[in-house]
């Protein structure tokens, strides 16, 4: 029996940050009702980076961190929704920016479920015996999508990356993981590419912005991550109380706190950091489970569940031995 393990994390931020107060330059909007409204204080976008760039941050930061050489990784996934080109993906350029070419690389789309998904895909096939070391990164530019005139979304979103290195183990630390995914039939939060069918649109079609259903997509997270943790504890036969921490995606502060209480999670066992990095899709999970480790919030030995819900509509959860 093939087990797998997390070898190490990372995490990149670009440099430049937007505060509350930065934010009353484009919209009607100030710190208190965003800060009370989402936890959000700041976010850091890109400048002349691209989403390629804050991957390769990331993935130097874990494959130190794994303490691994980097010709050991023979399979790299990178969730994103805004990959700098349709194709190549950001997987593929990242290989070459890495110098490990010939090996299995590709993107996936699963919204701020991406990491989880990606995870489970790579701890699959690691499982499988066909592959050793998977580099596994959310890395997203969000602030490329947004429509900074609308007030509704343009507080909410940031730009990072985030990584994890997955290898074999001896014992069973990546111990179980739920995806899942339903239609939104609703569009609760989208994002539309250019209509390329016909020439006559095409040629003056504009580039869409993030569109969202603020009030039903809170609806939507606070009760479907409830259920996933739930889903996880019933599996595998443990309370809340087993587990001695939780990283939850980082979309706002008050769907993390609802979602606690639901659970009887007490706040200190609960990660937040959505106050310096704001919603940063498909890098959440893993600079949030990065950082609860450098903090030592997470500690080896420990089990942890992620969890996180996004668009699609898409959710994940993960039940993990660090
Ligand atoms: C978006 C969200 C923060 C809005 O919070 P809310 O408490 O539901 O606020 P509402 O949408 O009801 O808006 C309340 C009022 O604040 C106003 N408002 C909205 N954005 C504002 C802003 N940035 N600054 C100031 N006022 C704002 C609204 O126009 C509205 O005014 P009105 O009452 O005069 O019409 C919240 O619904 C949310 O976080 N939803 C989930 C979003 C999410 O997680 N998306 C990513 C999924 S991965």
């Amino acid at each position: 029996m093939i087990y797998t393990k997390i070898l190490g994390t990372g995490k990149y931020v670009p440099k430049k940050t937007l505060t509350n107060n930065d934010l009353k330059e484009f919209v009607d909007t100030n710190d208190d009702w965003i800060y009370s409204r989402t936890g959000i204080k700041e976010r850091h976008i890109v400048t002349n980076e691209g989403t390629l760039d804050l991957a390769y941050q990331t993935a130097l930061k874990a494959i130190n961190s794994a303490n691994i050489n980097k010709n050991e990784i023979d399979l790299i996934i990178v969730a994103t929704v805004t990959s700098d080109f349709a194709f190549p993906g950001v997987a593929n350029l990242l290989q070459a920016k890495l110098e490990i070419e010939g090996i299995m690389a590709f993107d996936i789309n699963a919204a701020c479920s991406g990491f989880i998904y990606a995870m489970q895909i790579a701890d699959k096939m690691i499982k499988s015996g066909s592959f050793n070391n998977a580099l596994i990164i959310g890395a997203e530019t969000l602030s490329r999508l947004t429509d900074w005139r609308d007030r509704n979304t343009c507080v909410l979103f940031g730009d990072g990356a985030g990584a994890m290195i997955i290898g074999k183990s001896e014992t069973n630390q990546i111990i179980d993981i739920i995806t899942g995914s339903k239609g939104d039939e609703d569009m609760l939060l989208y994002y539309k590419n250019a209509d390329i069918k016909d020439p006559k649109i095409n040629a003056t079609s504009k580039q869409d912005h993030i569109h969202m259903k603020g009030n039903d997509v809170f609806k939507f997270a606070t009760r479907i991550m409830p259920k996933t943790v739930k889903s996880l504890l019933q599996r595998n036969k443990l309370n809340v109380d087993d587990i001695n921490f939780f990283v939850a995606h980082q979309a706002n502060s008050r769907i993390i706190t609802k979602s606690a209480r639901d659970l009887g999670i007490k706040m200190d066992k609960m990660f937040m950091n959505i106050d310096k990095y704001g919603n940063t899709s498909a890098a959440s999970v893993p600079i949030a489970i990065d950082e609860a480790i450098e903090k030592g919030l997470i500690n080896r030995g420990d089990l942890f569940i992620t969890v996180a819900f996004g668009g699609g509509l898409t959710w994940a959860g993960a039940l993990i031995k660090y």
